[in-house]
């Protein structure tokens, strides 16, 4: 695709070198504005040369060797540049004459608004208070030369834009920009069930990881590889996925059942991130490993198998949540890119 881009570009720029273009319509990188030779900025008023009263100001160009441009038949054209168009005001002067002599309304002559300048002059500049409200008016440049030019400004001083809510500006309406989240209502809606909750089993469940219940029985999987059922205060292994291993943390021998569910016939789907998926039996204990880690899937043996899911027509799902590292390096996988699957 990129080939057939630049294919296309190199062609047009073929054509150009025969043709003559409106070179204000060329591409960017296809030009340079202004042309470096070009020295934009007139010193006087520290806006674009030529600014007119439209705050347009036509600025010499250069499109790219080869490209022959309609108006000029050379390489030159003329872009239009917004600018800011000034008469001369200078907005130091207007400040000074507002603060020194405001209250003889020299700031508002200077600045072409006679019929003010006069009401000012004759009461004092309204006894000094309309005065000091030029002062700020014109400081704040909220008050401008009357034949709405910019002030000039030494240095491009700070000059102040008005931005304005009109048909071109669009105002976003904050309900349409924000999705809100779905009200908690029936099965959502809050509950104090947790509330009275009691520790259980305290001391005698090693790492409890998933819950799955059958017939009012309740089945956990838990460190050192074991599925087990609780009845009472009981805890019983029905299962163990790994292989017989001596201490707990040997994760990777012992086995670590992670996510489990039971599907609609009564069997339990049980992952372990070492040894991959199970089916178990629960009353006789027997265990068939359905997906084994030795196996690549698409190019990638599973590293942690992580949960299951039953759909009620028996097919499972389950996650892989890496294809680099093993669960007892999980660190790694937390601090690398993500090959989860
Ligand atoms: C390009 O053409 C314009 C007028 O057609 C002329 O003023 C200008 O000097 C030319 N520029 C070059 C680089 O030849
Ligand atoms: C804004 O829209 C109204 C009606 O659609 C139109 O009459 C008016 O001229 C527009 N104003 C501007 C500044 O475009
Ligand atoms: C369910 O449990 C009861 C006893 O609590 C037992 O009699 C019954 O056979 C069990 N059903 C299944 C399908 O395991
Ligand atoms: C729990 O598992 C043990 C061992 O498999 C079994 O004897 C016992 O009946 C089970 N308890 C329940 C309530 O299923
Ligand atoms: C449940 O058992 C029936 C009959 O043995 C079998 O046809 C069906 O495939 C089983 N369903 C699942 C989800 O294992």
């Amino acid at each position: 695709m990129k080939n057939i881009i630049i294919h296309i570009i190199l062609f047009a720029t073929f054509l150009c070198v025969t043709c003559e273009t409106d070179c204000n319509s060329l591409l960017m990188g296809q030009y340079i504005c202004p042309n470096p030779e070009y020295d934009l900025i007139d010193p006087k008023t520290q806006q674009l040369k030529g600014c007119t009263k439209e705050k347009k100001s036509k600025v010499p160009c250069l499109a790219a060797e080869g490209i022959t441009c309609l108006e000029s038949h050379n390489s030159t054209f003329y872009k239009d540049f917004d600018c800011k168009w000034t008469n001369g005001y200078h907005f130091d002067t207007a400040l000074l004459l507002s603060i020194f002599f405001g209250m003889f309304g020299l700031d508002r002559f200077y600045l072409g608004y006679p019929a003010i300048g006069l009401a000012k002059f004759f009461t004092l500049g309204f006894m000094f208070l309309g005065q000091l409200i030029d002062i700020i008016l014109i400081a704040t440049q909220v008050v401008g030369p009357a034949d709405g030019s910019s002030y000039v400004m030494p240095f491009f001083g700070p000059a102040v834009e008005v931005i304005r809510s009109t048909n071109s500006t669009f105002r976003l309406n904050p309900e349409e920009c924000v999705d809100y989240p779905k009200p908690l209502e029936g099965k959502l809606s809050l509950n104090n069930k947790l509330e009275y909750s009691e520790k259980w089993l305290k001391g005698s469940l090693y790492g409890p990881e998933s819950f799955a219940s059958w017939n009012g029985t309740l089945y956990a999987s838990i460190h050192g590889g074991y599925v087990v059922n609780i009845t009472g205060n009981k805890v019983v292994p029905i299962v163990k996925l790994g292989k017989p291993c001596e201490e707990d943390f040997e994760e990777k021998i012992c086995g670590r059942p992670l996510g489990m569910q039971f599907d609609k016939n009564g069997s339990l789907i049980v992952a372990d991130p070492y040894y991959g998926i199970f089916k178990v039996n629960i009353q006789s204990g027997k265990k068939i490993n359905l997906v084994s880690t030795d196996i690549e899937i698409n190019g990638y043996k599973p590293k942690i198998p992580n949960s299951v899911a039953v759909a009620s027509n028996g097919d499972i799902f389950w996650t892989d949540s890496s294809t680099d590292f093993l669960l007892q390096d999980g660190i790694y996988a937390v601090l690398s890119d993500g090959s989860g699957r």
